[in-house]
């Protein structure tokens, strides 16, 4: 079946494709559909673990960026997913860049987006997570707007920290889109420094005003050196930060030239990450010890990169591309084996 829905949704530009299925999986999301849909698939339960002290009913989740704006929490959810990662929000709802900014790259199973993250605002995606119904995990990442010099980007995180943090079951800080002018700078030495102990000071404040502990993650690029790795992977440490996802998209292009639309701007996702993050959840695991879960996310199409990813120390998965090139199918199989 899912061959026909992706030939009619690839005749569509990627971006237009995205959208119609946001409507369709907000319908899907319904209650008398929920329960169709769910049965249909017969997705299993999975294997629960906990990590950073939250339940998880599965390991396999859906990456940020799939659902900007929380709308189709329940549609997605019905697809099996242990866990949604809503976002990246930002304080204020902003346009993103101009379209189009999001592209194929059918031969290699990738993605290419530049949409600099297009949302409607925390407010909005709020609303829409108290909302939703779905029995699992709810993460909500955050990221600075565009128009914030990117030294105040720290207030814009602390801002969507504050609002999202009764809502949450966890938070991510997303520093590594390549799509936001300078964000990836936040990544690096006394920029990081500054903003986790700032968030994590914050996150005291909220778990004693809420009386619940609230877990943060941060969110990588797969595009650093060996001696930037070791440096966030010392900060985080340092920093206490609960979770790390490793990674967001690349800026390389090593393994897809000369095919269409490689040369597009923009951050790569799909399988020609796939290696690229498995080789940093590996590095990072080595340099963390275990002290910090990992949540592996790049590239993951089949059950065998997935396990991949968890024998290179991810504790947790979560999926985009792949649930794009490979439909609804790859979910129930993830859930059944791993
Ligand atoms: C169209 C698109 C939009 C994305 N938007 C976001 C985003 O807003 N925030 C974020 O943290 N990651 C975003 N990502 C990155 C994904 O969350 C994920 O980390 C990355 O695509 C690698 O996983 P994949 O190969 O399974 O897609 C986006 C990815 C794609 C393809």
């Amino acid at each position: 079946m899912y061959p026909l829905i992706r030939k009619a949704l690839f005749s569509l530009d990627a971006e237009n494709a995205h959208n119609l299925t946001i409507q369709l999986l907000k319908l899907a999301g319904k209650p008398p559909f929920v329960t169709l849909i769910k049965a249909l698939l017969a997705c299993p339960q999975g294997q629960e673990r906990t990590v950073m002290g939250v339940k998880f009913k599965n390991p396999v989740g859906l990456a940020a960026g799939a659902d900007k704006n929380a709308e189709a929490i329940d549609g997605f959810g019905a697809l099996g997913f242990g866990f949604i990662e809503v976002g990246t929000v930002t304080p204020l709802g902003q346009e993103g860049n101009p379209k189009p900014r999001q592209f194929r790259l059918i031969e290699a199973e990738g993605i290419i987006n530049r949409n600099g993250f297009n949302n409607q605002g925390i407010d909005y995606v709020i609303e829409n997570v108290k909302k939703a119904r779905f029995d699992g995990v709810i993460g909500i990442n955050i990221g600075k707007n565009k128009i914030t010099p990117i030294e105040r980007g720290k207030e814009d995180y602390l801002y969507c920290l504050n609002k999202a943090y009764n809502y949450a079951d966890y938070i991510t800080v997303n520093i590594s889109s390549p799509n936001t002018p300078d964000l990836r700078q936040l990544q690096y030495g006394d920029a990081l420094e500054d903003l986790l102990q700032s968030i994590k000071a914050r996150q005291q404040i909220l778990a004693s005003q809420y009386n619940k502990y609230v877990p943060i993650a941060v969110k990588i690029a797969p595009d650093l050196t060996e001696a930037e790795l070791v440096q966030i992977a010392d900060t985080l440490r340092r920093n206490k930060i609960d979770g790390v996802i490793a990674t967001n998209t690349t800026i390389a292009r090593d393994n897809v030239q000369g095919l269409k639309n490689a040369t597009e701007i923009g951050g790569l996702s799909g399988k020609p990450l796939q290696q690229k993050s498995t080789q940093i959840i590996a590095r990072l695991h080595q340099e963390l010890n275990d002290q910090i879960p990992i949540i592996g996310s790049g590239g993951i199409d089949s059950v065998a990169s997935a396990q991949e990813k968890i024998a290179a120390g991810a504790e947790l998965l979560q999926v985009y591309s792949g649930l794009i090139y490979q439909g609804p199918a790859l979910i129930k199989e993830l859930v059944k084996h791993c």
